[in-house]
């Protein structure tokens, strides 16, 4: 079977798992929260095998350890999606470390919020670094906004998860869900 990676799959990509399983992947997923890892588990449409890492991604050590079970018990990850907040800025170099060095290419879906379009974007390390990874291919998913009418809002959880599947399927270097222009708009 093969087998993906979602961390953060029990908040607003929790929609996502779902396009894995039916395609007849093991999911591991990443999170804190068991009552969440219990909803998204026994949510509908879930018809095939969820393996819930539960662990803070802060702590980087037991981070990397339980990835590398995980990888031992259901090998190598094809597929991750990583969304990561900041306050764990090391985090993303560590499952993309681990990932690196499986005996395999992995496509790494890398969720950014609409900021990452500015300049001064605070990716642009991680970006940079990753281009040495040699076993890494590199995908960004950029949360944009939604322009209704006269005003604009942010994505629902929905529409993120939607979207991401999307980025999956489309397999572009950099996907946006939603817009982020004009700018100005955003709200
Ligand atoms: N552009 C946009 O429109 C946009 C962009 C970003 C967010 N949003 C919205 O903002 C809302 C809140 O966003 P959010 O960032 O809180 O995302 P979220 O996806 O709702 O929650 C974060 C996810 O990461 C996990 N997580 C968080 N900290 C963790 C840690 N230290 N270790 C391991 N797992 C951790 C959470 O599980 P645990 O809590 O169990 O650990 C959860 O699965 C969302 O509902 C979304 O719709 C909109």
């Amino acid at each position: 079977m093969p087998h993906a990676l979602i961390v953060g799959g029990t908040g607003m990509l929790k929609g996502v798992p779902h396009y894995f399983t039916q395609h007849g992947y093991t999911v591991s997923v990443i999170g804190r929260n068991q009552n969440k890892f219990e909803e998204l588990i026994f949510s509908k449409g879930i018809h095939g095998f969820i393996n819930p890492i539960k662990t803070d991604y802060s702590d980087y050590e037991k981070l990397a350890k339980k990835l590398q079970n995980a990888i031992s018990v259901y090998g190598p990850v094809e597929t991750a999606i990583s969304w990561i907040h900041s306050t764990a800025p090391e985090a993303p170099f560590v499952i993309a470390g681990i990932l690196n060095n499986q005996n395999i290419k992995t496509k790494y879906y890398h969720i950014l919020g609409s900021a990452d379009v500015q300049p001064d974007g605070q990716n642009k390390k991680f970006e940079t670094d990753i281009e040495e990874y040699e076993n890494i291919i590199y995908r960004k998913v950029i949360l944009g906004f939604v322009i209704e009418d006269e005003t604009s809002r942010w994505l629902t959880d929905t529409e993120i998860s939607n979207g991401v599947t999307d980025a999956v399927i489309n397999e572009r270097d950099t996907f946006i869900v939603g817009t982020v222009e004009p700018w100005e708009k955003r709200p």
